[in-house]
């Protein structure tokens, strides 16, 4: 039997009654063999540094996640060939996919084609499911965006990378441009995996572990993100910073952002992209993003803004002894970026975020489905609530 790790006396506390209704924040319930999410260091693939890998190909940091080590070269090349063999989509699902509502949020319209690429397309089988859905996820993502945003993108080249295939798939003005494919490109492999515990890959784990299949596992797991306190952060936190553009304009001076910032906490108003869940300093994958908006974007005005938003909002926020986390995450800065580098429509960003974390959830899947617990697979997940009458609330 493969060797466990070790248990920290942290990790083994006792349940007490202040942790019930508290949405599981921090109880250990499994393993995850893809990512952990360090409070202090952050983000980590299979044990490396995730800003140690951003400079990487998609295709190679997808191997690292799927297979649990650095591919050779000729393993890299033969997995982006074989990527490229799964990616195509059928004739079918396009033409389902085209007949769907657009009503409601695109994050809809994203789950649900999710559960008609399975319906066509699906094996059945967790790991083809898994390299398939892999395959497929930008073809789909981009074909959902087009359709819904009345957008022309490109064909699938299979010349073309992983993400460059994406970026010029996906229409609007700056379709398949340098600067777009970089934004993309980088945006996609930040958001891959974040450990077994954020709400999608939970979902979409719970729902797997009944034995639903990967495209129905996903579409929860993509239900979930749709929430604003999940993956829809990203949205919101451009129309925020879009907003405060528009009440200060570009050269507001920090104290100017200082005081919209007090006014609106006075206000009981949200300052949006501070805060995690379990980071206790600036989230790197927003470090990452904020290098990438200085070196090349400095002069945009949303990025004047959304870098004073940061060390305002930093500033503000740590005065307040009871917020444990007052740095800026990965939203606070990614709908900027993406604004900035050619594709200026919040609405989808949550879908560019989905489009990115299946790829974590399907692997999360694969090893709770096929080898965790010695390959029998974690059993379907019944946690326990306790009963408690109503009026001693
Ligand atoms: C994520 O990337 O999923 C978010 O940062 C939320 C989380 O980790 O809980």
């Amino acid at each position: 039997m493969a060797e466990q790790p070790q248990l920290s006396e942290e990790v083994l506390f006792t349940i007490k009654r202040e942790n019930l209704d508290s949405g599981l924040r921090g109880y250990p319930v499994g393993y995850c063999t893809s990512s952990s999410v360090d409070p202090n260091k952050g983000l980590f693939y299979v044990g490396r540094k995730v800003p140690d890998l951003v400079h990487w190909e998609p295709e190679k940091v997808i191997f690292l996640l799927y297979y649990g080590y650095e591919g050779t070269d000729q393993e890299i090349k033969a997995f982006k060939e074989d990527l490229k063999k799964r990616a195509p989509l059928s004739e079918k699902t396009i033409q389902h996919i085209r007949q769907l509502p657009k009503d409601g949020h695109p994050m809809k319209l994203f789950s649900a084609s999710l559960l008609v690429l399975g319906m066509i397309e699906g094996k059945n089988d967790y790991h083809e499911d898994c390299l398939n859905v892999i395959a497929k996820i930008p073809l789909l993502g981009a074909e959902v965006i087009n359709y819904h945003g009345g957008f022309k993108g490109k064909p699938f080249d299979p010349n073309l990378g992983y993400m460059e295939n994406f970026a010029n798939m996906l229409g609007g003005p700056s379709s398949g441009s340098p600067d777009l494919k970089e934004a993309l490109t980088l945006f996609n492999i930040l958001h891959y995996d974040h450990g077994g515990g954020n709400l999608s890959t939970f979902i979409g784990k719970g729902v797997a572990s009944g034995l639903e299949d990967m495209y129905g596992s996903l579409a929860a797991s993509m239900c979930a993100l749709a929430g604003p306190r999940h993956g829809r952060a990203n949205q919101d936190c451009l129309e925020f910073t879009e907003k405060v553009l528009n009440e200060v304009g570009e050269n507001a001076t920090n104290s100017q952002i200082e005081n919209l910032i007090r006014k609106r906490l006075a206000d009981n108003e949200l300052i949006f992209g501070f805060g995690h869940a379990v980071l206790r300093v600036e989230d790197p994958r927003a470090t990452i993003l904020y290098e990438l908006a200085k070196k090349k974007y400095a002069d945009k005005p949303l990025v004047k803004i959304a870098l004073k938003l940061k060390t305002e909002g930093t500033k503000v926020l740590s005065e307040n002894p009871k917020i444990s986390d007052p740095f800026p995450n990965v939203d606070a800065i990614s709908g900027t970026i993406l604004s900035v580098s050619g594709f200026p429509y919040p609405e989808y960003f949550t879908i560019l975020f989905g489009i990115s974390r299946c790829v974590g959830i399907a692997r999360q899947i694969v090893y709770e489905r096929l080898e965790a617990r010695d390959k029998k697979g974690t059993p379907i997940y019944r946690p326990k609530y306790l009963y408690k009458s109503r009026e001693s609330n």
